[in-house]
């Protein structure tokens, strides 16, 4: 499961597997899939990725393995990488937004940090673009709340919402699908990469594209559909067994002291037996340490597991710390040399990215009131 889409991490998989339905849709995707990334072989240049992150805190282990990494792969294969820092996204479902350009700026660093290159991809914050949020009005004209309340993240975010926060879920919240619709459509995005659980959130964009193009623009299509790319991401655990996530306090962030590091990993949640083997189902919190050793050892769990062996937990988390610390030493000078540098790197970043989502989001704003014919 990726965090491609407004995902907390507490948000379940929505267990389409044993839908045969479900299956059937997923199995057509992950075809598409494999259709697109063959296309993006082919030519790269027909591609621009539209994804993005909240800015509610530093990034950690756990994007990296899940999003990060596709990000920079699309983005060395040629495609238009845009990402959006969703500011407007932190309120929907919290009152304290923190120290916004603070936060924002520990992102763009870990980005950078990365991989990703200013030069090639796009970085900019939604507050920046005023245009992308005139489009959401109009786009939410084309959805109904039956729609919306159907949507399946929709529904897990409102659960959420209400356990976690003791608050109702704000109309921002509810309509965050169709936000998401213009983050994609003001910049005429036609890839996004999603997690299986994430399917149906692209749905509503697709939907949003679909009517606009039946209502204004029936001669010619104006909107592409765009498609979800999906990615068969790693789920990191944080030290306490569940999914690595900002908001539950238990992740590894990427900006980590080496000693920070080998701390997240002797705290790390194991099982009770001694003899390490690489069982996912059964054992999921050894499973997840040596996936991570594994994925930057270079090897595979299975290899790994059985170099440990009777060694047990405690020299398994050596061997993954170590693992860690060692794949992480690039990205992590990179990071210190960046931020060494003050605030200039990072705000030239986002001027430029700012800069290119304004005059994309106020291309498709323009044609969008054309073809509605609201130019006065
Ligand atoms: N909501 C996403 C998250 O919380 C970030 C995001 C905003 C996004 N708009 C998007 C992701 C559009 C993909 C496409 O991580």
């Amino acid at each position: 499961m990726t965090t491609a889409t407004h995902t907390p991490a507490h948000v379940p998989p929505s267990g389409t597997g044993d839908v045969p339905e479900a299956s059937a849709s997923l199995a057509a995707a992950r075809r598409r899939s494999d259709q697109l990334e063959a296309d993006i072989v082919r030519d790269p240049t027909r591609f621009r990725v539209l994804t993005g992150d909240r800015p509610t805190g530093a990034l950690h282990l756990g994007h990296l393995l899940a999003t990060l990494d596709n990000r920079v792969r699309l983005q060395d294969a040629g495609v238009d990488v845009v990402i959006v820092l969703a500011d407007y996204q932190v309120i929907a479902d919290r009152d304290e937004t923190g120290d916004l350009p603070a936060v924002v700026r520990e992102i763009v660093l870990d980005y950078l940090a990365a991989g990703i290159d200013p030069a090639r991809a796009t970085i900019f914050v939604h507050s920046a673009v005023p245009a992308l949020h005139q489009l959401m009005l109009p786009f939410l004209s084309l959805v109904t709340v039956a729609e919306l309340e159907r949507n399946p993240t929709v529904k897990a975010e409102a659960a959420d919402a209400a356990r976690r926060q003791r608050r109702g879920m704000s109309g921002l919240l509810f309509t965050y699908p169709v936000h998401q619709a213009a983050d994609i459509l003001a910049c005429h995005g036609n890839l996004v990469p999603v997690g299986q659980d994430q399917l149906p959130h692209l749905e509503v964009t697709r939907t949003v594209a679909r009517r606009f193009n039946q209502q204004y623009a029936a001669a010619q299509p104006y909107f592409a559909e765009p498609d979800a790319l999906l990615t068969e991401a790693m789920t990191v655990l944080g030290d306490d067994g569940t999914k690595m996530s900002k908001s539950r306090g238990n992740a590894l962030e990427l900006r980590a002291s080496e000693d920070a590091t080998a701390a997240f990993f002797r705290r790390a949640k194991s099982d009770a037996r001694r003899h390490i083997t690489y069982e996912p189902d059964a054992r999921p919190e050894v499973a997840n340490l040596l996936r991570i050793g594994a994925h930057f050892a270079g090897t595979t769990p299975e290899a790994l597991a059985e170099s440990v062996g009777a060694a047990g937990a405690g020299r398994l988390k050596e061997v993954v710390t170590e693992a860690v610390v060692e794949g992480l030493r690039p990205l992590r000078a990179r990071r210190r040399s960046l931020a060494a540098d003050g605030d200039a790197v990072v705000r030239g970043v986002l001027a430029r990215g700012n800069a290119r989502a304004n005059r994309l989001a106020d291309g498709v704003l323009t044609d969008v009131r054309e073809l509605m014919g609201t130019v006065y």
